[in-house]
């Protein structure tokens, strides 16, 4: 058989596992694989080349994706999806594996249902993918906010400050809540938890009377903090998303808190620090189990599916279902969590 195989929307760490698993599990059974740069924008202009042992001997500890990737959304040019179902015919492939999060892996579903076959690997830092436990990136993006959170408290406690950290989650708190939980955070605003600035002020009034002299707030970035006033919401990506980057909750948070309680504070954004670098061992092993499964699924011929780890095993579902609703953060997690602020 001859596979595509192509990695779209935001990098993270575990995609080169995963690649590396499609082209070693394709190999074993002489199928060749062709590697498509730069997601769905290598198939609306051609853009590919063979992918072989060679090329992946060496990436399972390297972070990003080798193949480079973008944020195209064949959907939303008119004749788009008909455009790189024609270019999937050009290049002969039998089938495309796609890796992605909501948006890459929507495309592969929509260009299912036009009698393309697909299969889908789950990948996002902000693990909302229907159904899926852990998505690959998100247990390595956790380690690295986690690990910035430790490095806050410290400046945080010298300088007697609050420091609002504003993490990654377009639609769900994910990151925020797990790596707010290990790292001990002392609020966590949450996009499924709504809470308001008198809320957060109260909280930290209360710290300061108990005598503790800083505070961590920890915040996903597409959280709403009611109170806080308008947030930049003018600029979007090729998806039609807004850039959370640009929206500024971290900053507008730090700056209302000091104004209304007087207490000397700080924002931080992790950003794209927590894409960055190389996969955590989880995410290895998980990139290499999803990418394994899915040449499996090319193999039985069972399409418009994917692999996702589920209930610690790995389950096959439909894209259809994968990408129906983004998961939220479950709340037994949010509470054990709140438990320390509450
Ligand atoms: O891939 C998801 C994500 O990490 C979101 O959490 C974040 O809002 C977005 O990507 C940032 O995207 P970009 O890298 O295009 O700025």
């Amino acid at each position: 058989m001859k596979l595509g195989v192509l990695t779209g929307g935001g990098d993270c760490p575990g995609l080169n596992p995963a690649i590396r698993a499609v082209v070693q599990r394709a190999s074993q059974s002489g199928d060749e694989v062709i590697g498509i740069r730069n997601g769905w924008a290598g198939l609306m202009e051609i853009q590919s080349a063979p992918l072989t042992l060679a090329d992946v001997a060496d990436i399972i500890s390297v972070g990003g994706t080798i193949l480079g990737t973008s944020r195209t959304n064949p959907a939303k040019t008119e004749g788009g999806l008909e455009r790189v179902k024609a270019n999937i015919e050009k290049l002969g492939l039998d089938a495309l594996i796609a890796i992605g999060g909501d948006d890459t892996l929507g495309v592969a579903n929509k260009l299912y249902k036009m009698g393309v076959k697909t299969v889908g690997i789950s990948k996002t830092m902000d693990n909302d993918i229907n159904g899926a436990d852990y998505c690959i990136g998100f247990e390595t993006a956790v380690e690295i906010a986690t690990e910035a959170i430790d490095r806050l408290h410290t400046t945080a406690r010298s300088h007697s400050r609050v420091i609002v950290c504003e993490v990654m989650g377009r639609e769900a708190g994910w990151v925020a809540t797990m790596a707010g939980l290990a790292g001990g955070a002392d609020y966590i605003v949450i996009p499924e938890v709504p809470t308001s600035i008198d809320k957060v002020v109260a909280h930290l009034k209360q710290r300061r009377e108990s005598g503790k002299n800083y505070s961590i707030i920890v915040v996903s970035e597409a959280a709403d903090v009611e109170g806080l006033g308008e947030l930049n919401v003018e600029r979007k990506d090729a998806f039609g998303h807004v850039r959370l980057d640009k929206r500024g909750l971290g900053e507008s948070l730090a700056e209302e808190i000091e104004k209304r309680t007087k207490l000397e504070t700080r924002a931080t954004v992790l950003g794209h620090i927590q894409r960055g670098g190389s996969p955590s061992a989880f995410d290895r092993v998980l990139g290499t189990r999803l990418g394994v499964t899915a040449v499996d699924l090319v193999h039985k011929g069972d399409f418009g599916k994917l692999p996702v780890l589920h209930n610690g095993h790995i389950a096959i579902m439909e894209l259809a279902e994968a990408v129906a609703k983004n998961q939220k953060v479950d709340m037994d997690l949010y509470h054990a969590a709140e438990v320390f602020f509450s």
